[in-house]
């Protein structure tokens, strides 16, 4: 048996390592197989007398072990020279293009907001900002809404349980914060989420708005108007006209709604101005003396201006968007277009 595998070992020796995987199968096979020698050898170590058991197992150890060293550097060498082979085979263009990484847009809605924030800003408005969840008092209240206004409702009006609270429900109450804040004269805008619980293709329960105020001495509706005019040229062209409609707010008197011109088909009648020409686009008035008798500002003495509007709607009429759940779904095709 020991001569047996000393000769095995001289064998393996001069082994010439398989040139292929074929090859390195049927030398595995032949050697370490079920039948194969080095197997075979193994199991007749137990016929084996004490003294020559350790010697004969030690040999043993070490020609299995040089064998499958042998058969695991052939087996990398194949993986390796297959990998360099497939390289070679294939053509790589050093010249071609790289792949365009993706970049992230500005939301349709920031843009817009940030256009109309400019806009303002540019002619003396500072930018004033409120809070989301505000009290009765600033979001009503203080506003001159009666106790008993339809705004004040359930329906409209989002109220968080167990707290003094609601999401306000626009922007408005802002006026009154700053007015408590500064001294006029006093120019303003506050830019920001309103919420109302109201959802369609035209409505979302939160939304953007603008608001903007003035108070000065001797205000007249003739400032409220140039201010607007000014805005609206610059934020849809020189060319658009404007109307003031007489309307109704808590908080102005007299209170009006300004319409534009069609953006779209430029006042010739189409579907998003259903006909007319003139499309709806901001609330607006003279500041109720009640609003600024609640901020301790003198009526006999100051007076103001203050309009409001939604950025959604000036930003589906600005880039021809039908539905404002566009502006929420997060959808990549929609939003990468901006
Ligand atoms: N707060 C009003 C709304 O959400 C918009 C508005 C109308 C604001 C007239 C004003 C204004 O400042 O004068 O519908």
């Amino acid at each position: 048996m020991i001569s047996q595998l000393n000769s095995l070992k001289e064998k393996l020796s001069s082994l010439k390592p398989p040139s292929n995987e074929k090859e390195l199968d049927e030398t595995r096979l032949k050697y370490l197989g079920k039948k194969g020698e080095i197997t075979l050898l193994s199991q007749e170590m137990r016929n084996l007398s004490k003294e020559d058991k350790p010697v004969a197992g030690k040999l043993l150890g070490e020609i299995r072990n040089s064998l499958e060293t042998v058969l695991k550097n052939s087996k990398e060498n194949f993986k390796r020279e297959k990998i360099e082979k497939e390289i070679e085979s294939e053509f790589f263009d050093s010249s071609l293009p790289g792949l365009q990484p993706k970049f992230g847009t500005r939301h349709p809605i920031t843009t817009t907001m940030d256009e109309v924030v400019d806009i303002f800003s540019g002619i003396g408005f500072q930018v004033e900002e409120g809070p989301e969840a505000e009290t009765d008092y600033y979001n009503f209240e203080a506003l001159n809404f009666p106790a008993e206004h339809p705004a004040r409702d359930m329906q409209d009006t989002f109220h968080l349980r167990g707290l003094p609270l609601l999401l306000r429900t626009h922007t408005s109450p802002v006026q009154v914060r700053a007015m408590q804040k500064y001294k006029p004269p006093l120019s303003v805008i506050a830019p920001g989420k309103v919420f109302r619980c109201d959802a369609d293709v035209t409505h979302s329960p939160m939304f953007h708005q603008l608001e903007g105020f003035t108070i000065d001495k001797a205000i007249t509706f003739g400032d409220l108007k140039g201010t607007l005019n000014l805005f609206i040229h610059k934020l849809y062209g020189p060319a658009t006209k404007t109307r003031f409609r007489p309307s109704f707010f808590p908080f102005t008197e007299p209170s009006a709604e300004m319409d534009v011109s069609c953006v779209i088909c430029k006042g010739k009648g189409c579907r998003v101005c259903k006909q007319t020409g003139w499309l709806e686009i901001l609330g607006c008035g003279m500041i109720h003396p009640n609003v600024l008798k609640a901020s301790d500002i003198n009526p006999d003495e100051w007076g103001g201006f203050a309009f409001g509007m939604g950025i959604e709607r000036i930003a589906m009429l600005k880039y021809g968007i039908g539905d404002i759940r566009h502006f929420f779904e997060n959808d990549l095709r929609f939003l990468g277009q901006f």
